[in-house]
């Protein structure tokens, strides 16, 4: 079958991932016969310096028009200086709400390969860890109400929490829908002792909890969520939360993994589109050197195939592929310690795709 791509590379080390991340995407359609039709477009710096803003009408039509959209990185230290509405970072935001896309997966997973680059002691993590944050991500206080107004205590700024019903719903389904494919565990984060739409982001999860009655639901509030995370990752499958707690948690539990350059996230939408893109940034430090770990964009493709395209086989091989180039002691500069075999960005995405 053809499966139509829309490529953002973007600035400092995105085209490079992602051109790692072609060559596997490649190996994997002709194993499978498949073919990925990819259309390149601009976003972020880049498409700043060549048409005059972050985000293209071309780039967002076109992926519209596409199945699934994999992204590098966007920004840079020459684009520092704009104003903050006209930085390269402004197109994340421009892609999210252009293509709906109002759920956000961050799996984070700690490969045994890679146990000595987690902080917490060893017994807490034994076995592994695999846990996916499962983040709201349109809506919420980054998009509620704000303002400034005058108080008792002289002039006040504001952020409103808001929730519809439906805005919970459609996340909460998501989660579940993903438990039902992993370990038929959710936990439900959010504030209930105090904040009116955390008790309605509650009841609206208990309520979509009864059609999935094989799967075990938990609630716990954020202040805890976070203390566990670090005192016991492991009782932790699936995590669903609102778009403020879920940037917060997901970033603590992507520290416990150890590497940036490791970590792959899926941002989706209705129906199976979805955007794809490495936690990380546009590393402008490394970017141009063959430094970049392309490992988080290479997974990253690995869940578009899963998530968007049903293509679980192939997905298994993308990460199986990753773990075996790990285990055969591969280091990219970010991972390398003494006794691994040191490797550059291109050098990683040829082992990954011989694999
Ligand atoms: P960053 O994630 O780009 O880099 C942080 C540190 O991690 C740097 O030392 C970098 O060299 C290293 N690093 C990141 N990815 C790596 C990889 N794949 N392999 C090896 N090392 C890696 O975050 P930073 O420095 O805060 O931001 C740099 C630029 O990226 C900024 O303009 C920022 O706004 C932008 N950014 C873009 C994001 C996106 O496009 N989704 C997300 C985060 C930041
Ligand atoms: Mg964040």
């Amino acid at each position: 079958m053809n499966y139509k791509i829309a490529l953002i590379p973007g600035d400092g080390i995105g085209p490079e991932v992602v051109a790692e991340t072609v060559k596997v995407l490649d190996k994997i359609g002709e194993k499978y016969g498949h073919k990925f039709e990819y259309t390149k477009v601009l976003a972020g710096g880049c498409a700043i310096d060549e048409t005059g803003g972050c985000l293209p009408q071309e780039t967002i039509d076109i992926c519209k028009a596409s199945g699934a959209v994999l992204l590098g990185a966007v920004g840079g230290w020459q684009w520092d200086t704009l104003p903050g509405d006209q930085r390269p970072e402004r197109a994340l935001l421009g892609l999210r709400k252009e293509l709906g896309l109002f759920a956000n997966l961050r799996p984070a997973l700690l490969f045994d390969e890679l146990a000595d680059a987690c902080p917490l002691k060893p017994e807490i993590v034994e076995g592994g860890l695999d846990l996916v944050v499962v983040r709201e991500l349109t809506g919420g206080i980054y998009f509620g109400e704000k303002g400034f107004k005058d108080t008792d205590l002289g002039p006040a700024a504001y952020d409103i929490e808001q929730y519809a019903e439906e805005e919970v719903r459609r996340i909460a389904i998501v989660a579940f829908d993903m438990a039902m494919k992993r370990n038929k565990k959710v936990t439900s984060v959010d504030k209930a002792n105090v904040l009116e739409s955390s008790r309605l982001w509650r009841r609206i999860v208990a309520e979509v909890s009864v059609d999935y009655p094989e799967v075990t639901l938990d609630n716990l509030y954020i202040d805890n969520a976070t203390m566990q995370m670090v005192r016991n990752p492991k009782q932790f499958d699936v995590i669903v939360t609102s778009n403020i707690f879920g940037d917060i948690l997901s970033d603590e539990a992507s520290m416990i993994t150890g590497s940036i350059g490791m970590l792959p996230s899926a941002s989706l939408a209705k129906g199976n589109f979805g955007m794809y893109e490495p936690v990380h940034g546009s590393a402008p430090d490394i970017a141009g050197q063959n430094k970049a770990n392309p490992m988080a964009t290479i997974l990253s493709a690995a869940m578009m195939l899963r998530y968007t395209f049903g293509l679980s086989a192939e997905a298994d091989d993308i990460e199986t592929a990753v773990k075996k180039v790990l285990a055969d002691g591969y280091r990219t500069p970010d991972l390398y310690t003494e006794g691994t075999k040191a490797v550059g960005t291109k050098e990683a995405g040829d082992l990954v795709t011989a694999v």
